[in-house]
C-alpha cells in the first residue's frame, strides 16, 4: 500500500480527464452543485497546518430551509504515509499533502447534491468537506518540525481548527449533525467520532458514517504482520497515539488502533459501516500484496475480473470470510451496516454510489444506500444488512451516461428486481 502516491501521481492526469468528462455530461441543474473552498488562515499560528505547512481548508455549502441548522462533515480519504520519503512523495506532486493547489469552486453530487430527488436526507443542510493534507487521517500531533524535510504531522490540529471555525460559523447551534468520509476520510471519521460528538454537545442527533472505512485487520490472512507494521509506522512517525481513542491506545500496541475493529466497541457514537467485502482497496493494496504469485497476475484479476484464477478467488473467498467474522465483533444494535459485493471503493460522493446504488442486486432489504441511511439516522428503524448471496466479487461499473443514471436513481427499486 505505499506504492499508493505513486498511484496517485500516474493517476493524476487521468483525474483531470475524468472531471472534464463529468462535468460535460452532468445536467444545468447538478452544474448548480458548486462549492467554495475556505482557507482557515488563523489555524497556522496554532500550528494546525498541511505537511507543508499550508493552512487547512474546506468546501463549504451553506444550509437552507429547515436544514439551516444542520451540519454534515465529511472527511476526504487518499490513503497515508508511513515515512519521510513517502511524505515528501506527496509533498512533491503537491496532492494530499497540500492546500495550495486545490480549486476554488469544486463540483460536488451524491450526498452533497443540493437536488432533493437525489438527496432526500440531507439536500439542504450545510456541508462541508475537510480538505485531507495530512497523511494520517486527522489524527496525527507532532510538535517538533524536522528542518531537512519541514514535514508537519499535525491531521488532529487540523481537524480541531476547522471544527472550531465551523462552530463559529454556526455549528455550535446545530440541531443534527453527521461526521461522515470516505476510504481513510472513513477511518478517519471512525477515529475522531466521539471527539466530533463532544464538540457539538447541545446537537440532539449525532451520528458518523464511515464509507469504505473498515479496513481488517484479518490476522489469519497474508500480510497480517506487514498491515500491522504499516500501521505502526504511520502511527509513530505522525504521533499518533494521544489523538487516537483512548480506549484502544492505552491498551495496545496504537499502531493496530488504525484498525477499526478494536475502536468500534467502545465508541459512544452511532455509527454506520457502508463498505464491500470485497473492497476494491483493501483487495488490491492490502492483500494482494502479500499473496504470493505473479503481481501482473494480481494486476490481471483487479482490472478484469474474469481474469481472476481460481486461487485469487480462494483468497477473495477466504477475505470474505474474515471480513464477515470481524463485523460479527463489533456488531451492536446502535451500529448501521450496509456491505454489499461490488468490486469497489468509496460511494457517498458519487451520484450511483449514493442515491442509485450502482447496479443490479446493490439494494439491500428494498433500500438503497440512501434510504437505508437516512432512516437509520433519524431512528426510524435500525438497518444492517449484508450481502451474502454471492461469495465472490461482482462487477459493479455501470455507463456513466446521465440518462441512463438518472433513471436508475429515480427509479431505484425497478432496476433491481432480485431484493
Ligand atoms: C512504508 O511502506 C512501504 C510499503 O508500503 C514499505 O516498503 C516501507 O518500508 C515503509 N516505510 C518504512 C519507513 O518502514
Ligand atoms: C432535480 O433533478 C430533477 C431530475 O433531473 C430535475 O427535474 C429537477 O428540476 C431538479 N431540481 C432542482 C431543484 O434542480
Ligand atoms: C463563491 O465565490 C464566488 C466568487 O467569490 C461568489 O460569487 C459566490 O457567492 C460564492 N458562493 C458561495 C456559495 O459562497
Ligand atoms: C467491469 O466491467 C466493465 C464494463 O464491461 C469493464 O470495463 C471493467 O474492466 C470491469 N471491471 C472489472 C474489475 O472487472
Ligand atoms: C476481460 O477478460 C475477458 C476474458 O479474457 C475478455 O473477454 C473481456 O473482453 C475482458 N474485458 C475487458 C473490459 O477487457
Amino acid at each position: 500500500m505505499g506504492k499508493h502516491v505513486q498511484i496517485m501521481a500516474d493517476h493524476r492526469s487521468k483525474l483531470l480527464v475524468c472531471v472534464f468528462l463529468v462535468l460535460t455530461t452532468q445536467t444545468l441543474s447538478e452544474l448548480t452543485d458548486k462549492i467554495n473552498i475556505t482557507y482557515v488562515n488563523s489555524a497556522v499560528e496554532k500550528g494546525a497546518v498541511c505537511l507543508d505547512g499550508t493552512p487547512p481548508a474546506y468546501y463549504h455549502s451553506v444550509g437552507f430551509g429547515d436544514g439551516a441548522d444542520n451540519w454534515l462533515v465529511y472527511l476526504e480519504g487518499g490513503a497515508w504515509c508511513n515515512s519521510t520519503e513517502t511524505c515528501l512523495e506527496r509533498v512533491k506532486i503537491k496532492w494530499l499533502a497540500s492546500t495550495s493547489t486545490r480549486p476554488a469552486i469544486r463540483y460536488v453530487s451524491g450526498i452533497f447534491t443540493v437536488n432533493q430527488t437525489f438527496n432526500q436526507a440531507f439536500y439542504n443542510w450545510n456541508k462541508v468537506i475537510i480538505v485531507y493534507c495530512d497523511g494520517a487521517s486527522f489524527t496525527g500531533d507532532v510538535e517538533e518540525v524536522d528542518p531537512t524535510t519541514n514535514l508537519h504531522y499535525r491531521g488532529a490540529r487540523i481537524f480541531r481548527a476547522v471544527i472550531d471555525d465551523l462552530l463559529a460559523k454556526g455549528m455550535k447551534n446545530a440541531k443534527n449533525a453527521v461526521l461522515t468520509g470516505s476510504s481513510a476520510g472513513g477511518l478517519a471519521t471512525i477515529l475522531n467520532c466521539d471527539r466530533f460528538r463532544s464538540l457539538v454537545p447541545h446537537a440532539t442527533r449525532v451520528k458518523c458514517i464511515s464509507d469504505s472505512g473498515f479496513f481488517i485487520h484479518s490476522k489469519n490472512m497474508p500480510g497480517a504482520n506487514e498491515r500491522e507494521a504499516y500501521f505502526t509506522q504511520v502511527a509513530e512517525l505522525h504521533g499518533m497515539a494521544k489523538a487516537l481513542p483512548q480506549s484502544c491506545a492505552s491498551k495496545m500496541n496504537p499502531g493496530l488502533c488504525l484498525f477499526p475493529e478494536y475502536v468500534i466497541k467502545d465508541m459512544q457514537t452511532p455509527l454506520f459501516i457502508l463498505d464491500s467485502l470485497f473492497d476494491l482497496y483493501q483487495i488490491k493494496e492490502m492483500l494482494a500484496p502479500f499473496v504470493g504469485g505473479c503481481k501482473e497476475q494480481w494486476d490481471d484479476c483487479t482490472t478484469n475480473l474474469t481474469l481472476c484464477t481460481s486461487s485469487q478467488l480462494q483468497i477473495m473467498k477466504d477475505h470474505r470470510t474474515a471480513f464477515l467474522e470481524t463485523l460479527q465483533e463489533v456488531e451492536s444494535p446502535s451500529l448501521g451496516i450496509f456491505v454489499h459485493t461490488c468490486f469497489l471503493h468509496t460511494h457517498v460522493l458519487d451520484k450511483d454510489g449514493w442515491r442509485c446504488s450502482f447496479v443490479a442486486r446493490n439494494v439491500l432489504a428494498k433500500k438503497t444506500i440512501e434510504e437505508a441511511i437516512d432512516d437509520w439516522y433519524y431512528d426510524r428503524s435500525s438497518f444492517q444488512q449484508i450481502d451474502t448471496y454471492t461469495t465472490v466479487p461482482r462487477n459493479c461499473t455501470v455507463s456513466r451516461d446521465n440518462d441512463i443514471m438518472n433513471q436508475r436513481c429515480l427509479h431505484p427499486k425497478h432496476v433491481h428486481p432480485m431484493y
